[in-house]
């Protein structure tokens, strides 16, 4: 989710909409903006999108305050009951949250015991009627809102206006992020730097377990920073929509990280992101992340373990503080996240900070929660993604384990020099290969989709490091097209999977060019035996599977994963889009999940 909040603008609704539509990133399932009018608090909301929102709202500008949210639903479906802001029983405070109260019912008991019943099925209306109850106490609505927040068990950032105050916003957090932007005559407050506007010149974050109240004065006594100008907004040309565009962004932004990342003297360079680093000391590496970003790290891991022969592993980063890790002095741990807002990841990331460890972020959204409170980060040069699947990104994510690879092979470069000479000359050619293969490929994999559109189910099957670069690709096909996919070790099928292979079934084999083409083939052999459909995605160049072949390039045994990777993006694109699927908003997704 995401909020935003105006204190003395001349179109407050107008300005709230267009902070919205870039915190939709965080949600999009419902939206809602609450204004002050001469009757009290004017609320709208609606199901869907901001713009969905935006066309219930007051044609003419309306001056003065207000706070808005955009909701990815974790307490209650998706609907205008449970959209935010929430007003009071007493229709005296109307408030936003983004976070999760994880006391809730115990709250919800104490509300009924004071005869207020809640009328939606979120975690966040409790707040709403805590405060009102404590205004009814005397309190002002700053002390309310402390008093309420003293109660709840949670992350939250926060944003409440009062009847009875126009012109007065009250904001509060704790684990989740929130920033105050100030423009010379108003005063913003948003979950990002990104939804502050573009007018605002300086910046300061709401810092844990802070209630501050916002009037248009620039309040006081706080840390303010420069706010840099926004990389520019970029549409998707001629493209039908983000996710074609940014799959083929790829070969300009593989250059971009490459030459950053792998040179030595530009901004991104090793130099740079390894300054903090203690290479002598770090025996291991393990990767933390959630989806797409998990899955680049285990594609990292293999990287990290095969170039540098350095143990390596790639873990979700919820599951990483959920089984109360024992945090190894010697490790490296990585954080991997395109938003650098992720709440998991951010938890993951806080929680390594209370040890004597060395953490290394890999963000794209410079300036994000993740990048900021990192030491060292490699970023990822991938500009703006706005898909909610993640294509450009996980790429140079892989580029950035690759990156991460080579810096700590070369410590021991007297025994790895050949292979590191090997992979800098090979580099330089990926972006090309890249562009040969979205316009030599694109047909011949869209006949593939064809193929398999109509089907159900499909297991996708790698072996050794391509097994990760198999579960991105279910992780794509399952976001985008709803085929439910499963990745799976190709030596695992025979294990248990087979049963479910029959002509319903459609099997994708990721063949990486390695010695182990006569086990792939065998392996289509078995899935044929059982009537199974089958789609091969190979890098060998001759050996012959006897099914559906997409035969790809070569380079490098590294940097071929990533070229089969773009490979399945596209194949996922084009069968969502015979499917007719919204692709860059999928059902159910948010592009960053700011909540647990
Ligand atoms: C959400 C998105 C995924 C993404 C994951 C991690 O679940 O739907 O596509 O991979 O968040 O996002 P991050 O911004 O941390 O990389």
């Amino acid at each position: 989710c995401g909020i935003a909040g105006i204190a003395g603008i001349h179109d407050i609704r107008q300005a709230l909409t267009t902070a919205l539509e870039r915190l939709e990133y965080r949600g999009y399932d419902s939206a809602g903006m609450a204004i002050h009018s001469a009757g009290g608090i004017d609320v709208r909301k609606s199901v869907g999108s901001v713009a969905t929102l935006a066309a219930t709202l007051p044609p003419e500008p309306v001056p003065g305050s207000g706070i808005a949210h955009t909701r990815w639903a974790t307490h209650g479906a998706p609907s205008t009951r449970n959209a935010h802001p929430h007003l009071s029983y007493d229709a005296s405070i109307a408030i936003v949250h983004n976070g999760t109260i994880r006391n809730i019912a115990e709250l919800r008991g104490e509300l009924d015991d004071l005869g207020v019943s809640a009328v939606s099925d979120t975690d966040s209306e409790v707040l709403a009627h805590l405060v009102a109850w404590h205004r009814g106490q005397g309190a002002d609505t700053e002390t309310a809102l402390r008093l309420a927040l003293a109660r709840v068990d949670g992350d939250y950032a926060v944003l409440v206006i009062a009847a009875d105050r126009p012109g007065t916003l009250v904001a509060a957090a704790d684990g989740s992020p929130l920033l105050i932007g100030v423009d010379g005559r108003a005063v913003h407050i948003a979950s990002d730097r990104a939804a502050l506007a573009s007018e605002c010149t300086h910046y300061s974050h709401v810092l844990d377990g802070e209630v501050v109240t916002i009037t248009t004065a620039v309040p006081a006594g706080r840390d303010w920073k420069p706010a840099s100008r926004e990389s520019g907004w970029q549409g998707k040309g001629s493209y039908p929509n983000f996710l074609l565009k940014e799959i083929n962004d790829q070969p300009r932004t593989t250059r971009a990280a490459i030459s950053a990342l792998f040179s030595p003297i530009a901004p991104g360079s090793p130099a740079d992101w390894s300054a903090t680093l203690d290479r002598p000391s770090i025996k291991r590496v393990r990767f933390l992340g959630c989806g797409s970003s998990y899955y680049a790290g285990e594609v990292s891991a293999s990287f990290v373990e095969q170039l540098a022969r350095v143990p390596a592993a790639a873990e979700p980063a919820a599951e990483f503080i959920q089984r109360r890790p024992v945090v190894e002095p010697d490790c490296l741990y990585v954080l991997i996240s395109q938003s650098g807002e992720t709440l998991d990841t951010l938890h993951a990331h806080r929680y390594l900070r209370r040890h004597p460890v060395q953490t290394l972020s890999f963000v794209n959204v410079v300036g994000s929660s993740l990048d900021r409170d990192s030491g060292a980060s490699i970023h990822l040069r991938a500009d703006k993604e706005v898909s909610v699947a993640s294509t450009k990104v996980v790429t140079n994510m892989q580029i950035a384990g690759l990156a991460l690879a080579a810096w700590l092979a070369r410590a021991d470069y007297g025994a790895r020099s050949a292979e590191l000479l090997e992979l800098d000359l090979a580099l330089p050619i990926l972006p090309t290969i890249l562009a040969d293969l979205l316009a030599g490929k694109d047909a011949e994999i869209r006949a593939a989709a064809e193929s398999v559109h109509a089907y159900r189910s499909m297991y996708y099957l790698g072996r050794g490091a391509s097994w990760p670069v198999a579960r991105e690709g279910a992780q794509k096909i399952k976001e985008i097209s709803y085929i439910h996919a499963e990745a799976y070790q190709s030596s695992e099928l025979k294990h248990g999977p087979l049963a479910l292979v029959d002509p319903e079934h459609v099997s994708v084999v990721v063949a990486a060019n390695d010695d182990s083409g006569n086990q792939d083939a065998t392996l289509v052999s078995q899935i044929q035996a059982r009537a199974g459909n089958v789609v091969v995605f190979s890098q060998h160049q001759t050996c012959e599977f006897g099914a559906t072949t997409i035969r790809l390039p070569a380079i490098h045994p590294l940097l071929d994963h990533i070229v089969m990777g773009v490979a399945l993006q596209l194949f996922a694109y084009h069968t969502a889009t015979i499917l007719d699927r919204d692709v860059d908003r999928p059902r159910n997704l948010a592009k960053s999940v700011t909540v647990e």
